[in-house]
């Protein structure tokens, strides 16, 4: 986690690197500082939001055309004033941040206190530093050898940025497990997590690969490997707009990419399908469709609300490929010895491409022969990097901590590839794959439509939001999107949520159902329509309030509910896209309602880059 900026050149460095640490709030945000340069070093940091630091900075001097910044999610030591980044250096010339974790910290530490360093955090990132420190010092040699000599010790994922107040014209960067981008400009350069505080500057960037070291002066990239060999930089063109990144008048992010999934869901089908013509081209798909045709098994790997779209990818492949279809979560696959066969194919399914378990997982699955294909929102991001082959969700940037059109955008290309491996495979006939490209071809149109009930979702917002628990149900396709509801209330609510599945009830939740409990039922028409209105039934017989998404029409359920929230008609295979948007509704409201910073709930950040 943690969000790091740094810059270098010709600008006031201030203003860049807090626009840069705003927007990377998503990755973190208990606390924040910043490193300046200006006739000796300046460091201001402290708990809290970003905006809590601009505004104990007002009237304080910041200026400076270098300097280094970053916004943090706690891993080692509470948040506070002194756990906040840059650390500085024992002898107050050098300050860093680092975005990661040092595993053997512990041990470095202990050789340091032996050394007689006093520490002032309870940070691993502080260890670091003194450990560069430290060899500097003895080894009396420059920073940038300092950083080369230490890493090869550290174990551990990391990028650090540091500032050296003897060397003001220089910033030393390093990679290693978390994602690091340069910007290049004419005369400056910018360094980020990811390319949002960069666009608006230049469209010009590097990717900084594991193990690499990069020297940053105003007119000089510099990046060699920790062997000290020079690398030639590979620039390239970000395709990525600033209004893409900003909240375009919705009170929220989230909001904003609810509101976005017709546009995005089109722009993940754009090019790569047509009904009409009746094909499925994805370069990732395409070249390797023997690999995927062939498989033995698919594993889809994943976390969270990824994780919830891997699921409902296994019904979906298992249904139209007739492959076995495994759903692991990463955190899992990673420790637990799997039997990974030669011609499994591992899915990796992921919106930011940095999670640190899935990445882990890619490792493993790799080490076992396995063929990885990512599924990543994040352009150049890490998943991607390592993945055999793969293909981009192009939803945009998700900025919102919670994941909405992410969601949607691996629905829709999970189903486009399942679509293509079983017409190449032969498992789905000529009449159900044009069905099915004419239904995903229509699905951004039907979202627009049910986005029209986002009035009267805020008003059932009001009505339960002050439940202390609620249930979600569904069956099929739709159970996972009813842990998909139950994770977003959780997540923005903080109201206690369950995802089950409906007949699943009946083996103990069923026990909680009383008059106080909301039951959101997740109960489009499809094949298991009248099993679900057995257990609304069974709900109303207990006294449950039951908040139904159902089928626009639908009489039956309409008269049982107590709410109804509609959803456009499609085929079962392709509606969670659909019947997922109420339950994204439903919880940003409930969070709003409750007074909830639904944009960054408490202890989580967008991007989880510790396991
Ligand atoms: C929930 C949410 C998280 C992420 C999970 C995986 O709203 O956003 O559960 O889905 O942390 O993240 P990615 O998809 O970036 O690997």
């Amino acid at each position: 986690m943690c969000g790091i900026v740094a810059y270098i050149g010709h600008r006031e460095a201030y203003p860049v690197i807090l626009k840069g640490l705003k927007r990377l709030e998503y990755r973190g945000y208990d606390s924040s500082g910043v490193a300046l340069l200006n006739e000796g070093l300046k460091v201001y940091k402290r708990k809290g939001k970003v905006a809590e630091l601009e505004e104990s900075l007002i009237g304080k001097d910041v200026h400076s055309a270098s300097g280094i910044g970053h916004t943090r999610w706690a891993t080692h030591g509470e948040p506070s004033d002194r756990n906040a980044h840059p650390h500085i250096s024992a002898n107050g010339r050098l300050a860093m941040i680092h975005n990661g974790i040092i595993e053997n910290y512990n041990q470095l530490k202990h050789e340091l206190i032996n050394k007689g360093y006093k520490f002032t955090s309870d940070t691993d990132t502080e260890v670091l530093l003194k450990f560069i420190e430290d060899i500097q010092v003895n080894n009396k040699v420059g920073l940038e050898e300092a950083v080369r000599i230490a890493l090869k010790r550290v174990v551990g994922a990391y990028v650090i940025v540091l500032i050296d107040q003897d060397n003001p014209d220089t910033l030393i960067a390093a990679r290693k497990g978390s994602p690091l981008v340069i910007g290049i400009g004419k005369g400056e350069h910018f360094l980020a997590s990811d390319a949002s505080p960069i666009i608006e500057y230049t469209k010009e960037v590097v990717y900084v690969n594991d193990y690499e070291l990069a020297i940053i002066k105003p007119e000089e990239l510099v990046l060699k490997n920790l062997g000290n060999e020079k690398i030639t930089p590979f620039i390239q063109k970000l395709d990525l707009e600033l209004a893409k990144i900003e909240k375009g008048g919705f009170d929220h992010f989230m909001l904003k990419e609810i509101f976005e999934q017709p546009q995005t869901i089109f722009d993940c089908l754009r090019g790569r399908m047509d009904a009409r013509e009746g094909y499925i081209r994805m370069a990732g798909v395409d070249k390797n469709i023997e690999q995927l045709k062939n498989a033995g098994r698919f594993i889809i790997i994943a976390c969270g609300t990824s994780w919830h779209a891997a699921l409902i990818a296994e019904y979906i492949i298992e249904e139209l490929c007739r492959i076995p279809v495994e759903v692991e979560y990463a955190s899992e696959f990673r420790y637990r010895n799997p039997i990974v066969n030669k011609g499994d194919v591992i899915f990796a399914v992921s919106q930011s491409g940095e999670t640190a378990d899935t990445l882990v997982a890619i490792e493993r699955a790799k080490e076992n022969g396995a063929f990885v294909f990512g599924i990543v929102n994040v352009v150049g991001s890490s998943i991607a990097r390592i993945s055999h082959a793969g293909a981009y969700t192009h939803a945009g940037p998700e900025i919102g901590v919670a994941s909405t059109k992410a969601f949607t955008a691996q629905l829709a290309i999970l189903t486009m590839i399942a679509l293509k491996i079983a017409k190449e495979k032969g498992t789905i006939d000529q009449k159900r794959f044009m069905h099915l490209l004419s239904e995903l071809h229509e699905i951004p149109d039907k979202v627009k439509t049910l986005l029209e009930s986002n009035d009267s979702i805020k008003k059932l917002a009001t009505k339960y939001k002050d439940a202390n628990n609620a249930l979600y149900l569904g069956r099929g396709y739709n159970f996972p999107v009813a842990l998909e509801g139950a994770l977003k209330l959780k997540e923005i609510s903080y109201i206690h949520a369950e995802g089950y599945p409906a007949a699943e009830m009946k083996h103990g939740p069923i026990a909680l159902v009383d008059e106080n409990l909301p039951v959101v039922i997740v109960a489009t028409k499809d094949s298991y329509h009248e099993k679900i209105v057995s257990n609304i039934q069974e709900i109303k017989a207990r006294k449950g309030k039951v908040i139904a998404v159902i089928t626009s029409g639908d009489k039956v359920i309409t008269g049982l509910a107590d709410d109804v929230i509609e959803v456009p008609e499609a085929d079962e295979l392709v509606a969670p896209m659909l019947s997922t948007i109420p339950l994204q509704l439903l919880a940003y409201h409930v969070g709003v309602a409750k007074g909830s910073d639904v944009d960054k709930p408490r202890n989580l950040a967008k991007s989880v880059t510790v396991e």
